[in-house]
């Protein structure tokens, strides 16, 4: 047995594009059906990035309910640590801008909730299988649905926002890979602990010993990384090995230490999908790019990608306008490789790698300083880091 859902769009995913993209739509008067593999919880639990950009923020906070700037927190600077010095950059000053602190399974509670409320029919423990008729006007996702029926849902467009495993870009891209990447040699151990916040801003440390970032959860629960091997186990190192790598590489800053709840091993990679859009299949977020985490890119790019499609769809299905869809990809990618570039400059700046020269190392902190003895250069920071204007 088959069931069959007609919807206007079908999107796949509901992380933080996905919902947001049934959000806008359905404020246009646009019907959508949202599928997810997970289930809610897993969906509401899963710790990932906390940084969000000005535009990010306001765009969330407008949507009934968000609790973005009651639970978050408003950061108006970081601080960039290299050979034993801090050294903050001030984003009101340079930018008029700030972000905001408010971890990615925060806004997701949010937009489960805000969806629900609004009727959206929203569909958790969906397996997508396939996504057919690309190149028609009447896409189709063929899935399995959470009792294990076979479920059919033909739209006018199928949108991929699906993570960096996507089911989805295979239609677009013809492979599950095709696009450019870049591996790095290096991957982030992640904590959370309870434990006080050890620095009012977020840190970004660089020493001999390599990266650090200090970042933070609430008043009891923090969030810290340190550079480490991709193949390491996370498993192996015991808690006072953690807090002496994450101390080590923090040495103008005393770390105020606490029970490690959470540990994990964060791979980088840099990938940008060969396309976007083929006909009425389109892929937005992870699922069209990966940035490394070091510029706080990931989330915030996908709501960039997700803006320009909503205006795109509405244009098409409202007023029968093709000509928004039809560049959304050319006009999403700049943005992207604004941030790829960011994303890969912040870390490549901050780490070390492993067959990094005398000569590299050094570059690395002089390029460090002529950020941070220049108005230009933490200008520049400050503008990449709040997120350039959507
Ligand atoms: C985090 O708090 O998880 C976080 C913050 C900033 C980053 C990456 C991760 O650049």
């Amino acid at each position: 047995m088959t069931a069959t859902v007609r919807t206007r769009v079908a999107i796949v995913g509901a992380g933080p594009a996905g919902l947001l993209l049934s959000h806008l739509l359905a404020t246009a008067g646009i019907e959508s059906v949202v599928v997810d593999s997970r289930t809610r919880e897993q969906i509401e639990t899963t710790i990932r990035a906390g940084i969000l950009e000005q535009g990010t923020v306001d765009l969330l906070a407008a949507i009934e309910g968000s609790r973005v700037h009651t639970v978050g927190h408003r950061h108006d600077g970081i601080v960039l640590g290299f050979e034993g010095s801090g050294h903050r950059i001030d984003f009101p000053s340079l930018t008029g801008r700030s972000v905001w602190l408010y971890p990615q399974h925060e806004v997701l509670k949010d937009l489960v909730a805000a969806r629900l409320a609004g009727g959206q029919d929203l569909r958790f423990g969906v397996t997508v299988e396939a996504v057919e008729g690309a190149d028609t006007t009447s896409p189709a996702v063929v899935a399995t649905d959470a009792e294990g029926r076979t479920l059919r849902i033909e739209a006018d467009v199928v949108v991929g926002a699906d993570g960096s495993r996507s089911v989805v870009r295979p239609a677009v891209v013809g492979s599950r890979s095709g696009g450019r990447f870049r591996e790095y040699p290096f991957a982030w151990f992640g904590i959370l602990c309870e434990a006080p916040p050890s620095s009012d801003e977020l840190i970004y440390s660089r020493s001999d010993a390599g990266f650090a970032l200090i970042s933070q959860r609430s008043e009891t629960v923090q969030r810290m990384y340190f550079q480490c091997d991709p193949e390491l186990d996370p498993a192996s190192l015991s808690e006072a090995q953690i807090w002496d790598a994450l101390q080590r590489r923090v040495p103008g800053t005393v770390l105020r230490e606490g029970p490690i709840i959470q540990r994990d091993v964060l791979r980088f990679r840099s990938f940008v999908a060969n396309d976007l859009r083929r006909g009425r299949v389109v892929i937005v977020g992870d699922a069209a790019h990966t940035v490394p985490p070091t510029g706080a890119k990931g989330m915030n790019l996908a709501v960039a990608d997700v803006v320009l499609l909503a205006e795109a769809l509405d244009g098409l299905l409202l007023r029968g306008d093709a000509s928004l869809l039809d560049t959304f990809a050319e006009r999403a990618l700049r943005r992207i490789w604004k941030a790829q570039h960011f994303s890969w400059w912040m870390t490549t700046m901050l780490h070390v790698a492993p067959e990094d020269s005398e000569f590299d190392r050094l570059r690395e902190v002089g390029e460090l300083r002529s950020v941070v003895e220049s108005e230009a250069g933490q200008t520049y920071l400050a503008e990449g880091y709040t997120g350039w204007p959507l």
